[in-house]
């Protein structure tokens, strides 16, 4: 029952050192302050023709997880499969054509000078896609599968509006058939009015094409009739992983609840006024001891400060890295929430 991932990653860091002299990375080896921990031993799977939502708060390592995937960047360690074979560090093209990646902001993912017709057809020839007859009628296929029509291919990259641009940014992922799609929060720099038609192409896509995609948002509401399976990532690190009914009617990290409590709600009744996400994130400088969500969270015991919870299943098909995660329930009515300014600590 249980099919091979297109790609798991296992036990994946990636430290940033940021005092750039040789000498002092050298000599000053462990000093905190100058290693980002920005990956901190992430598991993660993404199952063939799923769209898996990975969703924290900025600065959590989504983009840097997602560069990984794609191979723009090199973790410091861990393993990274695809289709259950080791992915080699160096990626040969076919490797590297296989995921590819939309970006958040279609403005600077396109080179200005190069038409659009132009741009398909360098990757179709360079990665020979198609003969060099079919060049033309292959780029308008693949104009057609993002919703734009032939005249697009004699324009340029200004001449469309950010949603168009974010769907030639597509088709040009498309136009070396990848089995993977990897979209760092392609809807975030959009309107509002806009971000739907896009999140409605994602979905089409993976109907149509059967397409794996790994959806990143910084925001749950923009997933939430997206995705199969949400993860959320928190300070480096997958804190709980289900599919997106099941997370959201059953959320088992505190984090978990406070980001579905923030999602603005037309009824005031459903809102949990219980819950609110004290301050900003910490640094990945200096992960807390213990559980790395305790100084935030509003349930924390003495053991959350010196045990770090490691995902387990708490439902079927749901993991969460919480010790008090068959607790919440009751928690949530007993335990008054922490406000910004209190020292509940
Ligand atoms: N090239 C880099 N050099 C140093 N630090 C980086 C680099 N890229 C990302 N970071 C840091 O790593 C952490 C995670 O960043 P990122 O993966 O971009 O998070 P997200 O996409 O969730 O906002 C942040 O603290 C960020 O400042
Ligand atoms: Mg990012």
């Amino acid at each position: 029952m249980t099919e091979t991932p297109v790609l798991r990653v296992a036990d994946i860091t990636k430290t940033y050192h940021l005092n750039t002299s040789v000498l002092a990375r050298i000599t000053r080896k462990d000093d905190k302050q100058s290693s980002l921990h920005a990956l901190d031993g992430v598991d993660l799977q993404l199952n063939k023709g799923e769209i898996l939502a990975l969703v924290g708060e900025s600065g959590s390592g989504k983009s840097t997880l997602a560069k990984i995937l794609v191979g723009s960047a090199t973790p410091t360690s861990g393993e990274l499969d695809y289709h259950g074979e080791p992915m080699p560090l160096h990626r040969n093209k076919d490797a590297s054509r296989r995921i590819q990646m939309v970006f958040q902001d279609p403005y600077s993912s396109l080179n200005p000078r190069i038409s659009i017709g132009s741009m398909l057809k360098e990757l179709l020839v360079l990665h020979n896609i198609v003969p060099k007859s079919e060049v033309r009628a292959e780029s308008i296929r693949l104009l057609n599968l993002v919703g734009l029509e032939e005249d697009a291919l004699q324009a340029y990259p200004s001449q469309f509006s950010g949603g168009q641009r974010q769907r030639i940014a597509i088709a040009r992922a498309l136009a070396v058939r990848p089995d993977i799609l990897i979209a760092d929060e392609p809807v975030s720099a959009l309107d509002v009015s806009v971000q739907a038609t896009i999140l409605e192409l994602f979905a089409t896509l993976q109907r149509d094409l059967g397409l794996s995609i790994l959806f990143v948002a910084h925001n749950l509401a923009v997933v939430q009739h997206l995705s199969q399976r949400v993860a959320v990532m928190y300070l480096g690190r997958i804190v709980e992983v289900a599919e997106t009914e099941e997370l959201f009617r059953n959320p088992r990290h505190p984090y978990t609840r406070a980001l579905i409590d923030s999602i603005p709600r037309m009824s005031a009744e459903s809102v949990n006024e219980e819950f609110f996400l004290d301050g900003e994130p910490p640094s990945p400088f200096n992960i807390p001891a213990g559980c790395r969500f305790n100084p935030r969270c509003p349930y924390a015991s003495d053991a959350c400060r010196t045990t770090d919870p490691a995902l387990e299943t708490v439902a079927p098909q749901h993991e969460s890295a919480c010790i008090r995660a068959s607790e919440l329930d009751t928690l949530a009515l007993t335990i008054k929430p922490r406000r910004t300014g209190n020292t509940a600590a």
